[in-house]
């Protein structure tokens, strides 16, 4: 390849990149949103809709055009078909593209600085970036909901058993509460208690909930995986990218926990991306965004897990567990009996 080459080849790249940086400006303001609801605007109209600064919306308006998310005639806009993709509410939305694109160069520039001295501040790394917290659940879950119903759900045996068994189901790290809304959803006996770090996430969850007419059976409160006391044993308990965020700390105490709290016949179910067993498999494109992510999980004082680590820990706390693979094997879920 020609120095030309490659010049072409990272331009190519950079420009998707930046594709991406505009796409996430329209998501986090409405404004794609706000469009497809007016049809066709001005961008002065549609800042006025979208109750944001006309001055920035005209000049979002051209950066979308270049991109392609906006045709124009005259100075009215409207949406072409990747602009509607992009909607978040829109079936099969592109939405977590645009997010991860942002929180990644975030995460970039923090572990670029970072690594000079080791510190790994933890969690409050997401929220440093005002408009990005609020997009994490929406993110995960449009990424993750439709995988869970499903390819997950009829494939993983647990999940008959918890619709015939109800019961309670603790979801443990459960951000905007997608996974628990999804389970009620399902199963009609079901009641569920999510716990997450962030009040951003529990506020969004709660609401959701709420919106969804769930909330007589599901609760949301705020608290430490590592400081929790349940007022009954669970059915099921639910890690779903929730466990690398937590392994570094203490993993014995932990999983003696997740033995402690659950009843007789009940089950653990850990979802999470799967760490590669060999450093070659990381070349592979549907890889490539795990072992970028790593880095940035790394900033937070986490890292990914080998499905056959989960398996161990599980074992030594005296629990018998099962992995099934899904996504080219790289997501696994790892299911534990008492
Ligand atoms: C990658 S997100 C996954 C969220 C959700 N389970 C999902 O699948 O969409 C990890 C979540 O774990 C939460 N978390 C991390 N450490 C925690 C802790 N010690 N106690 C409570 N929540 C924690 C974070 O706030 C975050 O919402």
């Amino acid at each position: 390849m020609t120095a030309d080459d490659l010049k072409t080849q990272f331009r190519q790249q950079s420009q998707a990149a930046l594709s991406l940086n505009v796409a996430y400006i329209g998501v986090v303001n409405g404004l794609f949103t706000t469009l497809h609801r007016l049809r066709q605007a001005s961008a002065q109209a549609l800042a006025e809709a979208a109750g944001i600064d006309p001055g920035y919306v005209l000049r979002w308006c051209d950066a979308a055009y270049a991109f392609g998310y906006l045709d124009a005639d005259g100075d009215t806009f409207r949406l072409t078909p990747q602009g509607e993709a992009m909607r978040p509410e829109a079936p099969d939305t592109l939405m977590p593209m645009a997010v991860q694109s942002v929180l990644s160069a975030h995460m970039a520039e923090r572990a670029a600085g970072l690594m000079r001295n080791g510190e790994r501040p933890g969690e409050q790394v997401l929220a440093e970036r005002q408009t990005v917290l609020p997009w994490f659940g929406p993110m995960l879950e449009a990424t993750f909901g439709p995988m869970f119903e499903h390819t997950i759900c009829p494939a993983v045996p647990v999940f008959a058993e918890v619709d015939a068994r109800g019961g309670l189901a603790v979801d443990l790290g459960c951000g905007n509460g997608w996974y628990l809304r999804a389970l009620a959803r399902r199963c009609g006996k079901l009641r569920g208690l999510g716990i997450d770090g962030f009040e951003e996430n529990i506020t969004q969850a709660q609401a959701l909930a709420r919106q969804n007419g769930l909330s007589d059976r599901l609760r949301f409160q705020h608290g430490d995986i590592h400081a929790l006391t349940l007022d009954e044993p669970a059915d099921l308990i639910a890690m779903n990218r929730a466990l690398h965020h937590v392994w570094e700390k203490d993993t014995q105490t932990l999983f003696a926990w997740l033995r402690a709290n659950l009843k007789p016949g009940g089950a653990v179910v850990i979802w999470e991306p799967a760490w590669p067993a060999e450093r070659r498999a990381l070349r592979e494109p549907s890889r490539r965004g795990m072992a970028f992510q790593n880095l940035s999980e790394h900033v937070q004082g986490n890292h990914f897990l080998r499905p056959e680590e989960i398996q161990a820990a599980f074992a030594q706390a005296g629990m018998t567990a099962t992995v099934h693979l899904f996504a080219q094997g790289n997501e696994a879920v790892v299911v534990a009996r008492r």
